[in-house]
């Protein structure tokens, strides 16, 4: 196995960072990735070498930075192996990318039609469904997940009809880690005749996301979780699908010709791209796409993986220690609760031990009504982690319950 933790840790200032005089142990990359230098580098270069505005100002530093821009969109087209750049649409984020499709898929519902999400649901996930129910009349149901965490399938079967005209799920829970079977369910709901969404937020960390292999209509995720910046996120969608789509915001760039009376829309993908975009964030998006292709998805999940299973195995060990899901497929996410142990205590405890997990519900409440808890403890893993960090954050708690219970 690749010591990636050796091979990459020079490239991450924070990781030489404290928190209350202790040494930064980062632990919560689910919630947001630190960044490479190349990134960091490459905003700082726009704001001090390149600030210009993209596809408008034709002078030279303009055409140079929109070709910037629209490289990133090139590359994601491999990244996820689309067939063109009209499929893949810049947006703020996972929430955004999933908001303009609650919005602009209104017209494939009428009263009665039904949505189709599941248990694991982030919040960005639900919000904006049940919003579309209430301006279409559409009903939304959920599939549920079995005691390990894992979606049941068969319950997904049981649910998935005619009436079903939009299936939205998550590719990786942020909560429990539970790796979802996309592939499967997006060929499930096309029998159906039903449109696939998938928030891909987690997954695109975790291994290679291929879009036509998995079948998906349409996939979302944020460039931040992907040691990218903040503000950044990409939609990807079938492009007969997204032509016939309605636009979502309205404004500059989007337009072909605006009169007081009428306006028509510019071409794929900039029809979604209303108003001046995040530059600095997508041009230096493509340097952590750079990144990650550099060290290879078969290499990444490899040392998760490695991380995940020490992670577990030293962390069961601790007294009173519950593991909150166990699904047969995950990703690097550990959360927990601890017996006698209020989460938000504990953390505010080891946090004055320079360690960094996330407490509460993740943006999924109800997943955690569902789970019988109000709140819970993750530490979330990644590439820049190693096995130290576990051995501090075992250290932590340890310390804290001893404080605590
Ligand atoms: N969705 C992010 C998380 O799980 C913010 O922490």
């Amino acid at each position: 196995m690749r010591n990636l933790y050796n091979e990459i840790k020079d490239q991450f200032p924070m990781l030489n960072e404290q928190m209350n005089g202790k040494p930064l142990t980062y632990l919560d990359s689910a919630a947001t990735a630190l960044k490479p230098l190349s990134v960091l580098e490459e905003i700082e270069n726009y704001y001090k070498r390149g600030t210009t505005n993209v596809h408008r100002s034709i002078h030279s530093l303009g055409e140079k930075m929109t070709q910037k821009y629209e490289k990133t969109r090139d590359t994601l087209v491999h990244f996820l192996n689309a067939k063109s750049r009209e499929e893949i649409v810049f947006t703020k984020g996972t929430t955004d990318g999933l908001n303009l499709l609650a919005r602009c898929l209104d017209y494939k519902l009428k009263t009665g039609d039904e949505i189709l999400i599941s248990e694991l649901e982030h919040h960005s996930n639900i919000v904006p469904w049940q919003m579309t129910c209430e301006r279409t009349g559409a009903v939304l149901k959920v599939v549920s997940i079995d005691e390990n965490g894992d979606l049941d399938l068969e319950d997904y079967k049981s649910k998935l009809s005619v009436k079903t005209k939009i299936v939205s799920i998550i590719a990786l829970s942020n909560v429990l880690g539970t790796r979802t079977p996309v592939k499967e369910m997006a060929a499930m709901a096309h029998e159906k005749g039903a449109l696939f969404i998938s928030d891909a937020a987690q997954l695109v960390v975790q291994e290679k996301v291929d879009v036509q292999e998995l079948g998906v209509d349409f996939l979302v995720f944020s460039a931040h979780k992907l040691y990218g910046p903040t503000g950044v996120g990409v939609l990807y969608g079938k492009k007969d699908l997204l032509e016939e789509m309605p636009p979502y915001a309205g404004g500059g760039d989007m337009i072909d010709q605006v009169t007081f009376e009428k306006t028509t829309f510019n071409d794929l993908p900039y029809k979604f791209e209303a108003g001046t975009p995040n530059i600095s964030g997508v041009i230096a998006f493509q340097k952590s796409l750079e990144f990650v292709e550099s060290l290879g998805f078969d290499a990444i999940q490899e040392y998760d993986k490695h991380l995940l299973n020490y992670g577990l195995d030293k962390l069961k060990a601790l007294p009173g220690f519950n593991l909150i899901g166990n699904p047969k497929n995950r990703g690097p996410i550990i959360t927990f609760t601890i017996d006698g142990v209020h989460t938000h205590d504990l953390v505010t405890m080891i946090t004055m031990e320079g360690v960094a997990i996330r407490t509460g519900h993740h943006c999924a409440q109800p997943l955690h009504r569902k789970l019988g808890i109000v709140s819970s403890a993750r530490a979330s893993l990644t590439i820049y982690n190693n096995e130290d960090d576990i051995e501090r954050l075992y250290g932590a708690l340890k310390k804290a319950q001893e404080l605590l219970a």
